[in-house]
Parts: structure tokens; C-alpha cells; sequence
């Protein structure tokens, strides 16, 4: 098992989901870590069970669409504790837009804390790790980025402007230290994940289901690799040749199996 000693850690979305499972299994592997969310009985809850692994490890409440509090706390974390080397970034939300129906203001705030609290996020850490020359970022995109589903159309867009900002920041930074991954982490049943399938999405197929402790895994073993994408799951990454190809089977399938 891969460990974190010494390393200081930023987790956004750490009140839930796969964020909570991420920043725990960090503190367990030796990191100081920093849970970012905006619910605060969580973040207090969260706080304890990070200390109890990692006793330098806290939360702060913030919101990651308000970028001039979200850059403040990570300079915060960056002062107080000399570095930053890992940002994960898994806040997110998710919420139905169905075309006809859907507001512009809807997209705006789907993509203010998926999209652009991503690049809050990135931007303001990559200058550190720059002069450092080390760091890694990992930025949540999901198979709806490859595979957008009916009624998904903010959330798709979400993601996918965060797959495509991830990988050019990738390969612009790639050779100075720095690894930005995208993470595609299949189906999991997280709160998030169980919304969907409350809201009517079918359960996805059985190759595409994942556990958080698998993600969790899967992040902490491969992060800092060479790889740009860490795939949970290589189905979808099929999506976008079965679309140009099979455009017929394609539309059929997403249809019935659209995926968080
Ligand atoms: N579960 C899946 O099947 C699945 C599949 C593909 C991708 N993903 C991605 O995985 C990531 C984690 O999702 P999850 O499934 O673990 O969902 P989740 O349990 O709903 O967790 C979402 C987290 O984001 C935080 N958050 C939301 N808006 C925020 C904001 N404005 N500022 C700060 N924090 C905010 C929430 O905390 P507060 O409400 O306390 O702020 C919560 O901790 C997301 O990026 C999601 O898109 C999930």
C-alpha cells in the first residue's frame, strides 16, 4: 500500500461521498490532510476521524464557487503548513436539466462549482508546486463527459469542460513536475449516485459499478503517475467510437443506460 508520510493534502467535497472516502484514506496513509465542503456538522464529524489517523489534519467550510474564499483558503493551507503537493478535487453537484425547461442560470451554477471551482482550484495551487517542482492534482470528471445521458445536459457539459481543461494542463505542465489527472469514476452508489438512480436513471451496467473504496484506491495507487486519465471502468471509454461508428446502437443504449 502506497503511503502519504509527510505529504500535505487538499480534498474538496470531503463532507461526502467519494471526497470523504479519499480524504480519510489519505490521513490513514500518513498525509496531513485538508477537508473542504460547506456543510460544517460534517466537516466537524470528518475533522475527528482525520485527526484520529493524522493529528495535523482539519476542515475548513468553503464554498469552491466563490473563488477569492476558495483561492484564500488553499493559500491558507499553502502558509500554514509550508506546501501544498496533492489537491483533490471532487466537489460537485449534479441536478436534473431537462431541454426544454432548463434555465441558462441553471447551467451558470452547475458550472460555477464544477467547472470553474475546478480551475479555481488548479490555478491557484500550480504556482506552488511549480516552484516546489512537484505536485499532483486530480479533477473529477465523469463518464457523462464522454457519454452525455438525457436530462444531463449541465452536469455533461460540466464535466467535460473539466476533461478538457485537465488534460491541456496536463501536458502543458507534464514536463515541470507537476501531474494533473482526470478521474472517470464509473457509477458509484454515493449519495450523488443513488440521486440519480432516485430520479429515474437505471442502475448502470455491472462493468461501470464501482465501490468508494475502490476509487479510493485507484486514486491513491496511480496518482502521480505518467497517466492523464485514471479510468475506474474502460467501457465508457468506448463511448465516443461507438457514437461515430454506431450511431444508431449508440443513441439506443445511452438512452436506457444514462449514467452519473
Ligand atoms: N457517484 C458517482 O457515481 C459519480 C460518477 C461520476 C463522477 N462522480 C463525481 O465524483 C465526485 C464526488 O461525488 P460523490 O458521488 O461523492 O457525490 P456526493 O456524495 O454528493 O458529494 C459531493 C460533495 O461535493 C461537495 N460540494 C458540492 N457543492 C460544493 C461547493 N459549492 N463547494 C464545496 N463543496 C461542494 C458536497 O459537500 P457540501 O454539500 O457539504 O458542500 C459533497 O461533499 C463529483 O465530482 C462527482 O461529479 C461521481
Amino acid at each position: 500500500m502506497r503511503r502519504y508520510d509527510g505529504d500535505v493534502a487538499v480534498v474538496t467535497g470531503a463532507s461526502s461521498g467519494l471526497g470523504r472516502r479519499l480524504a480519510v484514506d489519505l490521513a490513514r496513509r500518513g498525509a496531513t490532510v485538508v477537508g473542504i465542503a460547506r456543510r460544517q456538522q460534517l466537516l466537524d464529524q470528518l475533522a475527528a476521524e482525520l485527526r484520529a489517523h493524522s493529528p495535523e489534519s482539519s476542515t475548513v467550510a468553503c464554498d469552491v464557487a466563490d473563488a477569492d474564499s476558495y483561492r484564500a483558503a488553499l493559500a491558507d493551507v499553502e502558509s500554514s503548513r509550508g506546501k501544498l503537493d496533492i489537491l483533490v478535487a471532487a466537489a460537485a453537484v449534479e441536478a436534473e436539466t431537462r431541454v426544454p425547461g432548463a434555465d441558462v442560470d441553471d447551467f451558470r451554477k452547475t458550472m460555477d462549482v464544477n467547472f470553474f471551482g475546478v480551475v479555481a482550484g488548479t490555478l491557484a495551487v500550480v504556482p506552488g508546486m511549480l516552484a516546489r517542482g512537484s505536485g499532483v492534482i486530480v479533477n473529477f470528471s465523469s463518464d457523462s463527459a464522454r457519454a452525455p445521458a438525457p436530462g444531463g445536459a449541465a452536469y455533461a457539459s460540466s464535466k467535460a469542460a473539466v476533461s478538457a481543461f485537465s488534460e491541456a494542463v496536463a501536458v502543458e505542465l507534464a514536463d515541470r513536475g507537476v501531474r494533473v489527472h482526470v478521474l472517470y469514476p464509473g457509477w458509484v452508489p454515493t449519495p450523488m449516485g443513488l440521486q440519480a438512480v432516485e430520479r429515474g436513471m437505471p442502475l448502470p451496467p455491472r462493468p461501470v459499478r464501482r465501490t468508494e473504496d475502490q476509487i479510493a484506491d485507484l486514486v491513491l495507487e496511480r496518482m502521480g503517475s505518467p497517466a492523464i486519465e485514471l479510468n475506474a471502468s474502460r467501457l465508457p471509454v468506448m463511448a465516443p467510437l461507438a457514437r461515430a461508428f454506431f450511431p444508431k446502437a449508440y443513441r439506443k443504449s445511452v438512452t436506457k443506460n444514462s449514467n452519473s
